[in-house]
């Protein structure tokens, strides 16, 4: 008889590692609260890597890579387990733009710090910039783009993880628990994100909050960017990315205070919404068709806890800005972890990213 695994959080992190499990051998039950998966839900969907690169984030920015080059193999995977994967990417490319000379020299700055990294997002003109994303208004004033950089459908990437894992022998549950130990199963993966030390005492994860907007396209209105934009505009960030129906505008950042708080504020909203039709004005024709927010886990130093926190708890949280591109080489890690028990495992992630580390 196969071992049983429980898996907490229906997020796609918490999702791929049942999904890979199962397909081990596993014997997998998906505990997902949030059916919709929380934070999965209402992101971007960006596999950001020189989009998200910042200077002083070097270890974060060398784990998005290694899980950036996960991605052609878990689409095939998903693929192969016959799942339709269609809808999952959005854009193949990022443009990077800046709006006044301060927001320049801050956008120089992340691309000379990419350098060392071997990423080179090339300089563009307006021409260039305006045949990716003819929207683009007359504030921008650089643009880089950084080709192959693309973002999925955070949603219909859920989805389809979500049937891998059905196919694969998962079971999904809603019902509520209150401690691990409750739980019937021989080892237990903790994938709550923000909400991690409601199971695992001290777990060192903080949220912060963000608000992000969907709008969509009535017919009359300029057609969504063929790429994800991102821009730094007037001291702010703002990202605008494609969907087949529209965009998705993000996202505010601040800490959370109050995780139950999770309504969208007016002053995050309102600077979205300035910034993006600022950036593209033909946004203004289109609909707001949701106002969400969410919360990232973040950890003291950027990276997140993945490994063991005892003989039978595995943890996977605090992904922070980059769960959707980082989920795949998680749950890779994760994976690995449970299957080498007792052995050791080999990744060499594993020690860089030890829960325990901070103790
Ligand atoms: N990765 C984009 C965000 O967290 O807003």
């Amino acid at each position: 008889m196969s071992a049983r695994l429980a898996v907490v959080g229906g997020g796609v992190i918490g999702s791929m590692i049942a999904w890979r499990a199962a397909r081990n051998g596993w014997r997998t039950t998906l505990h997902a609260p949030d059916i919709d998966g929380a934070g999965t839900s209402v992101a971007g969907g960006m596999l950001g890597c020189a989009g998200e690169g910042r200077p002083g984030e070097d270890a974060l920015l060398e784990f998005a890579l290694a899980a950036r080059d996960r991605w052609p193999a878990l689409l095939a995977d998903l693929e192969g387990s016959g799942v339709d994967t269609a809808d999952i990417m959005v854009a193949a490319d990022t443009l990077l733009v800046a709006a006044d000379s301060s927001d320049s020299g801050h956008l120089r700055a992340v691309i000379d710090h990419l350098a060392a990294f071997d990423m080179r997002p090339e300089p563009v003109d307006r021409n260039r910039m305006r045949s990716a994303a003819a929207m683009l208004g007359s504030g921008v004033r650089r643009g880089y783009l950084a080709s192959g950089e693309g973002a999925v459908d955070n949603r219909a990437l859920l989805a389809a993880v979500r049937c891998g894992a059905h196919s694969a022998g998962v079971t999904v549950t809603t019902e509520k628990f209150c401690r691990i130990d409750d739980l019937d199963a021989d080892q237990v993966v903790v994938a709550t994100g923000s909400w991690a030390p409601d199971l695992i005492e001290g777990a060192p994860v903080t949220a912060e909050k963000g608000e992000i907007l969907r709008l969509s396209r009535p017919p009359s209105a300029p057609p969504p960017p063929d790429v994800v934009v991102r821009a730094r505009w007037r001291g702010r960030s703002v990202y605008v990315v494609p969907r087949r129906d529209g965009v998705v505008v993000g996202a505010t950042q601040y800490e959370a205070g109050d995780r139950a708080d999770t309504a969208p504020r007016v002053g995050g909203v309102s600077d979205l919404l300035i910034d993006a039709t600022e950036l593209m004005p033909g946004l203004a024709e289109y609909r707001v068709a949701e106002i969400g927010s969410g919360l990232r886990p973040t950890t003291p130093d950027g990276l997140p806890l993945v490994g063991r926190c005892d003989d039978r708890t595995v943890v996977a949280v605090g992904h922070g800005r980059n769960g959707i591109l980082t989920a795949p080489l998680t749950a890779e890690i994760v994976v690995d972890l449970l299957d080498a028990a007792p052995s050791p495992p080999t990744s060499p992630w594993v020690a860089r990213l030890d829960p325990r580390r901070f103790a």
